[in-house]
Order: structure tokens, then sequence, then C-alpha cells
């Protein structure tokens, strides 16, 4: 095989002495404190064979879907779901992605324009940061869920602001690293009294918050909020995203936005297993929910008995983190805890900034209140 250039041999060789190698992890039979599963759904049989039955319904081809959403791609199933997701989610629109990583690309790089001012969250995902970056606007970040540093940096950068600049402000409503949530209503009514676009990625949020729906609707801001992005892949138990917008808005995603002209559309399969989990979700996400928000508050009060709350960032969600600055702490707290049959990974700088590497556990609705003691009594012994 060719030999890989100089210069990306140094720079993995860097990766290996910060302790920062990414490796593809072999699947393990552990106990599951780290995927994005939250409700279970992934895992479930019945709604394997509730796809497959759709898609007989249907007479669907069972396996790709030919051709991009704009040549021979958009099947059925698209506008089934998109008209499902638009009614469910209390939107005007809804334009499905393949991923949320193509989804956040694909708006971030094309909805912006030259002149206009992208503020956001200093810890918003990376597809946020990567779409802004292939853009043209310009881009400041804020420090994290801080409205009155939001306020500050908006107000200097007003000097060279162009008359007709749109402001566009991107948060998260469930952080990926945090699982913590920024004050969702000040921010909505900040943006609206400013005349400024809010952008909220709900990719956490879904399925967990508002009876399922999100945090954007259960405190009821649907109609305030420019755009919500949500994805599948993660409390669905499927895959790909969605842009929640207005008719208009969503005509200019698909013209403009690259991501979803310039790719293969998904299959008829992956869509009807979105509409199986919802229709799922709707059915018995209830219950799973329920079982999900014990776990929650359970491992909430085990931290605080233990007296370790201290050491992670407070949170309301399905994700909580353990900080442990440096990675080669988190990693060695991982392995004794994979070791012990659990799997919590390490997130590692540059994911993450040096200093605030962190164990990040995600709870489940099938975690047991003896794996959670279990696991927190380890992470006790260890810090
Ligand atoms: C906040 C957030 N947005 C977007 C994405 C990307 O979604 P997907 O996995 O569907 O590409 C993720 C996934 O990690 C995420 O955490």
């Amino acid at each position: 095989m060719a030999k890989l250039p100089k210069k990306l041999e140094l720079k993995l060789e860097k990766r290996r002495q910060d302790n920062a190698l990414r490796v593809l992890p072999q699947p393990q039979s552990l106990i599951d404190f780290s995927s994005n599963d939250y409700l279970g759904l992934a895992q479930k049989q019945d709604l394997a064979n509730d796809v497959s039955k759709l898609l007989k319904e249907n007479e669907l081809n069972p396996n790709g879907s030919s051709g991009s959403r704009l040549l021979t791609g958009n099947h059925v199933m698209y506008k089934e779901l998109e008209d499902f997701l638009a009614k469910y989610h209390n939107s005007e629109a809804a334009l499905v992605f393949n991923s949320g990583y193509d989804a956040n690309i694909g708006f971030f790089s094309s909805v912006p324009q030259r002149g206009d001012i992208v503020f956001y969250d200093e810890l918003v995902h990376a597809s946020i940061r990567d779409g802004i970056k292939i853009g043209n606007a310009r881009s400041y970040k804020f420090t994290h869920n801080d409205m009155e540093k939001l306020s500050k940096v908006i107000e200097r950068s007003r000097n060279d602001l162009d008359e007709d600049a749109e402001i566009y402000i991107v948060t998260e409503s469930v952080f990926s690293m945090d699982g913590d949530t920024p004050d969702l209503k000040a921010l909505a009514q900040f943006c609206s009294e400013n005349n400024y676009h809010l952008i909220v990625d709900e990719a956490h949020a879904l399925g967990v918050f508002g009876e399922g729906k999100g945090l954007i609707s259960q405190l009821g801001l649907e109609k305030e909020i420019f755009a919500r992005i949500i994805t599948f892949g993660k409390a669905l138990g499927s895959h790909g995203a969605a842009v929640l917008c207005s008719n208009a808005l969503k005509r200019y995603l698909v013209n403009f936005a690259r991501s979803l002209i310039y790719t293969t559309a998904l299959s008829p399969h992956t869509i009807a297993s979105v509409l199986v989990a919802y229709s799922y979700m709707m059915k018995n996400g209830g219950i799973q929910r329920k079982k999900l928000r014990f776990n929650i508050d359970y491992f909430k009060e085990r931290i605080r008995t233990l007296e370790i709350q201290d050491n992670f960032i407070n949170s309301d969600s399905a994700i909580h983190c353990l900080i442990l600055s440096g990675n080669k702490k988190v990693k060695q707290l991982s392995e004794q805890l994979q070791e012990a049959g659990f799997d919590v990974k390490p997130i590692l700088s540059p994911t993450v900034k040096e200093g605030e590497e962190r164990l990040r556990f995600c709870l489940h609705s099938y975690n047991t209140k003896e794996e959670i003691a279990n696991l927190l009594q380890i992470v006790k012994t260890y810090i």
C-alpha cells in the first residue's frame, strides 16, 4: 500500500503522544451506559417486524432508494414521514436529511449568507460548526449557556454589521457532551424581541422531553423558533434527521442545501423504521420514558448520597458527565468500569476542551437500579 504522507503521520503521532488517538472500538456485550438508544427502541424485534410489514403493504423497494431525493430517491415514504413530522411536531413543514450531521451541514452552510452573522454556543455539536465553516457568514461563539455573554458578543459586533444583515443564534436543547440545557424561554424571547433567528438542535431532547416531542414542545416555543433540528438515530433508535421549519425555508433548503441535493436518499427501509419508531413511541413511549425518568432521578439521588455530585455537570437529561481532567485519568476510569462490565465511554480532548475531559454516562429506560448503584460505587472509589 502507498505510504501515508509524512504530515499525516506526524499528526497521528501527536494524537498518540496526547493519549488522544481514536480507534474504532469492537462491539462488546457490556451494560449499556454509553449508547444514545435512550428508550431501547433500537433493540426491539417487534419494531423490525413492523417495518417489514409496512414495506410490504406499500410495495416498496426493500433495499436502496436508488438516487438523490431530487432525482429517483424521493419514494412515497418521504412524504408520509414529512407530513407526519410537521403535524406531530407542530411545525409548518419538515424536511428529512440523511443524518443529523447532514442536516446541520446543509442548513448552516446554506442559510446564513455573506454579511449575516451566526452566534453559536461554544459547545454546539461539530456538525453545526462544520456547517458554519463551509458557509459565507461571519460567526462568533458565546460562552456556554450564558445569555449575558451572548448579548455582549452581539453588541461588540454591531459596528461592522451590514444594514440588511440577518442574525442567527444557535444552541442545543440538550447539549450532547454536557447533558445540560440553556434557558430556552429567555433565549426565544430575546430573539423575537430583536428579530434574530433562533435555531435549536433537539437531537438529545427528542423522545426524552415533551412527551417525546422535545423540549421546545414541552416549553410551547414551537412558533418562536426559526428552525429545529431533530435526529432519529438517538431516542428513536433509527437513523436520519429532519429540519422542522416553515414551508418557505423548506423550499429554500431543497434548492440550496447541498447535503440534501448531492447524496443518495435514505432507503424506504430507513424511513419506514422512523415511522414505525414514532408510532411505537406514541403508543408505548410513556412507559419507557417513565422508566428513563426514574433512572435519571435515581442516578442524581445516588451521586448526591455519595457526595460526588460536585464532580458532575448538573443535568436533568439522559446524559450525565463526570469531569476528570486529563485524557489519561478518564481513560483509566473508563477501563476500570469496562472491566467491571459497564460500557462508559471516555470523552477526550480535543473532542472537549483540554482540562474538561470527562466520562459520559448515558442513561436508558432499560438500565436497572442495581446497575446504576454498582456503577456509581466504583466511580466513588476512584475519585
Ligand atoms: C447535538 C447533535 N446534533 C447532531 C448530531 C448528528 O446526528 P447524527 O448522528 O444523526 O448524524 C449529533 C450526534 O452526535 C448531536 O449530538
